[in-house]
């Protein structure tokens, strides 16, 4: 499929897990990628990387003038930069709240902000925001990192309205438990790996987690130019776990 041929695309913590399979999804599906990371040094042909911290405002702006002017234009933004945190509303300092939001959430803010401006002038414009099973579901030990994914989905349907009238489609993704790098550290850092991987997996009704690569598509199902009429909406990419209620197997 070729449904991104001639657009251009900016990926936002592109350079791994499920940043880095969508923003290759884009391009073999014939979009013009650029990554923006904390370290795009994995980042490579034909993707091209651009190094931007999305706390820091300026930097933002510097990155995406560049990586606007490489592309030639911007038709999709895929807002992804984040970072997890865990404990319940006692476990983390202001510093730590603070710190949180400002990636997860003001992030998202400058990166569409620096961004606008270049959409508006697509005949194709989409955001896709990635946002987390977290905003919709209590999940234990997720305090801090559920309230800055229930700030992402409010910020999607407010996006959404504000700007449809200019074109420009935004909706997110809400994965459920996704098998990236990030996990990774999060089970390594268990007292027991397998048996967090096993609970992890429990939880989602498909009995596994999900790739990134599916997610990947989600994302690029919600920016393609085919889903021209999809804006607001929150698609769950988990593996069952928002929606269905399974009975325990039988014994
Ligand atoms: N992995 C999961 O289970 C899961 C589930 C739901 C939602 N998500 C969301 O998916 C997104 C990506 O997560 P992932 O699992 O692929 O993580 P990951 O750690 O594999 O990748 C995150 C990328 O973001 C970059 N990044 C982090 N802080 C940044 C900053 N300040 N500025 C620029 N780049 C920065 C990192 O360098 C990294 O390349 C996050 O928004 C996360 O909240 C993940």
């Amino acid at each position: 499929m070729s449904d991104f041929e001639g657009l251009t695309a900016l990926v936002t913590g592109g350079a791994s897990g499920i940043g880095r399979a969508t923003a290759d999804l884009l391009a073999e599906r014939g979009a013009t990628v650029a990554v923006l990371d904390l370290d795009p040094s994995t980042v490579g042909e034909p993707l091209t990387g651009h190094r931007a911290d999305v706390t820091d405002d300026a930097s933002v702006r510097a990155a995406v003038a560049a990586a606007v002017d490489g592309l030639g234009g911007l038709d999709v933004l895929i807002n992804n930069a984040g970072v997890g945190a865990q404990g319940t509303v006692e476990a983390n300092s202001d510093e730590e709240w603070h710190r949180v939001f400002d990636v997860n959430v003001l992030g998202m803010v400058r990166t569409a902000r620096a961004c606008l401006p270049h959409l508006r002038a697509s005949a194709h414009a989409a955001i896709v925001n990635t946002c987390s099973i977290a905003a919709t579901a209590g999940l234990p030990q997720r305090a801090l990192y559920s309230a800055t994914k229930g700030a992402v989905h409010s910020l999607t349907l407010a996006m959404a309205a504000d700007h449809v009238r200019e074109g420009i489609r935004v909706n997110c993704v809400n994965p459920g438990t996704v098998d990236t790098p990030w996990i990774g550290r999060l089970l390594n850092a268990a007292d027991d790996p397998a048996a967090e991987r096993a609970a992890l997996e429990a939880r989602q009704p498909t009995g596994r987690l999900v790739s990134a690569a599916e997610v990947a598509g989600a994302i690029a199902y919600l920016a393609s130019p085919l889903s021209g009429a999809t804006t607001g909406t929150a698609l769950a990419v988990d593996g069952g776990m928002q929606g269905l209620r399974p009975r325990p197997e039988s014994r």
